[in-house]
């Protein structure tokens, strides 16, 4: 049903079009000879279409138009006029009107002005509902590309209020363990607190259940800016494979309409891809997980090989994470960092004990066995998409600044930055540590040692930002928190 406005201070004109239009079953048509009550009726209700005189004593068409459009964007507005120029017309048309009549006009052009109004505006409405669905296949396409989680959660965010359009709206997890929801992420334009609880998941609102596994809907009345309104707040849980992983949350407000099926719709699609993104980080986070306790067992059974590393690579992360926070680098590569100093000398696995072990230095022959483990550790990890990141850490470590290093000679910046950090702090680790032929030398002599190679072996500006850091005492500290790790023997690998 269609809800028909007709304004006209010329009582007459409202009764031949009120006739004319009640041919039409789906059309409400109400009439007003007043513009005040006209412009009162459209604070209140839902409009679809208005016809209005242009000229009406003290009062014009035009604030009927801005009205109209300012309550209801999607309104067609057709205005009558008995003195038409071409500047009214001009400005109808800029105002957002659809379209004029000149009085006196056929019922026929009338009707068909109507109709052809009413037929513009679904096409409109069939649009948005158009720019749903490629929103959606915007977020499909995201989540095959493997964009992250945290990403995929904001897009549907965002497409909920874009597409509603959502006074704001929520994505809440929910933690199994401590039966408690954790917010995501969280946007629109509210300034009401029980909005941010209910958006928080802090429950306020007293029918709302949070552990329900049905979709919330509740609606109530509520003054906004002074003007009555509707406020609808939904929350549908978010379920994949009968296990709840959270809720989403949309607060609505609307001066007419509640939610409609298709905006339902809308939410109930975007609920689905939001647990599916769920499900999907899910799986792929044990997947990595098991993958790198699987690793982290190899590089435990390197430590409890060699004697020489065991701790070594607990201390060499602490020690790299202080360069790697003078340089800037965010938490994710941290944790890059992390599983990088874990697992650099991974391709020792395939070392013999008597070369791993001996005490002393090694023969020609021996040596070229034992600058094979960047190589070989690249080989096992480099199969593994995820632990991409990694491999300059493997593959460079033993790299130097001056082209003589190895595996491949790079030089200098050739060097990646993850193999350049790498040396200096497993370089400043093996001079400071006990060996089964030796007893570690002093910070002081590796710090010494570092500087007198810097260029040659070493990154100078590294050794430079190692030697403030040590200043400033942040090795000691990093050193402490190494040996305290080992102690605990806690150390897990992350990417
Ligand atoms: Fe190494």
């Amino acid at each position: 049903m269609k809800n028909i406005m007709v304004v006209d201070d010329e009582i007459y004109i409202c009764n031949i079009i009120l006739e004319a239009l009640g041919d039409f079953r789906d059309f409400n048509v109400r009439k007003f000879s007043d513009p005040v009550a006209a412009l009162d009726h459209l604070d209140k209700h839902s409009i679809d279409l208005v016809l209005t005189d242009l000229v009406m004593g003290d009062h014009s068409g035009v604030e009927i138009l801005e009205k109209a459009l300012a309550n209801h964007p999607d309104c067609i507005v057709i205005l009558m006029t008995g003195y038409p120029t071409v500047k009214t017309a001009i400005s109808v048309l800029k105002k957002g009107g659809y379209d004029y009549l000149v009085k006196p006009f056929k019922l026929e052009d009338l009707t068909a002005t109507i109709k052809r109004g009413l037929d513009h505006q679904e096409v409109r409405r069939e649009n948005v509902a158009l720019r749903s669905q490629a929103e959606l296949r915007k977020i499909s396409e995201a989540m095959a590309r493997g964009v992250g989680f945290n990403t995929v959660l904001e897009m549907i965010n965002k497409t909920l209020l874009q597409q509603l359009p959502a006074t704001a709206a929520s994505i809440l997890l929910y933690d199994k363990k401590q039966h408690s929801h954790r917010l995501k992420c969280i946007g629109g334009e509210y300034d009401d607190p029980s909005i941010e609880e209910f958006l928080n998941g802090r429950v306020s609102h007293e029918p709302v259940q949070r552990s329900r596994e049905d979709v919330y809907c509740d609606s109530f009345d509520i003054i906004k800016n002074n003007i009555p309104c509707r406020r609808t707040i939904i929350s549908n849980p978010l379920i994949s494979k009968r296990v709840l992983l959270g809720h989403l949350n949309i607060v609505y407000d609307h001066p007419f309409k509640q939610i409609t099926p298709g905006q339902m719709h809308l939410i109930s699609l975007l609920a689905s891809q939001a647990a599916s993104a769920m499900e999907s980080s899910r799986l792929i986070y044990n997947l990595k997980r098991s993958y790198l306790q699987t690793i982290g067992a190899l590089a435990n059974a390197i430590e409890a090989r060699d004697n020489y590393t065991a701790g070594h690579t607990d201390r060499v992360f602490y020690l790299a994470e202080i360069l790697a926070e003078k340089l800037g680098w965010d938490k994710r590569r941290i944790n890059q960092l992390k599983t990088g100093c874990r697992l650099h000398d991974i391709g020792k696995i395939g070392i013999p004990d008597g070369i791993l072990n001996k005490p002393g230095r090694l023969d020609d022959d021996e040596r070229v066995i034992m600058q094979q483990h960047p190589i070989r550790g690249a080989a096992i990890l480099g199969q593994v998409p995820f632990l991409k990141p990694i491999i300059p850490y493997i593959l460079c470590h033993h790299e130097r600044f001056d082209g003589t290093g190895y595996p491949n000679g790079l030089k200098g910046k050739e060097i990646p930055i993850e193999g350049r950090l790498l040396a200096v702090v497993d370089t400043f680790d093996a001079i400071t540590s006990n060996r089964p032929y030796r007893q570690g030398k002093s910070h002081e002599f590796a710090l010494k040692e570092l500087r007198e190679h810097a260029g040659t072996q070493f990154d100078p500006e590294l050794v430079k930002l190692f030697q403030k850091a040590y200043e400033e005492g942040l090795i000691n500290r990093a050193i402490k928190k190494g040996d305290e790790a080992v102690k605990m023997a806690v150390s897990p690998v992350t990417v």
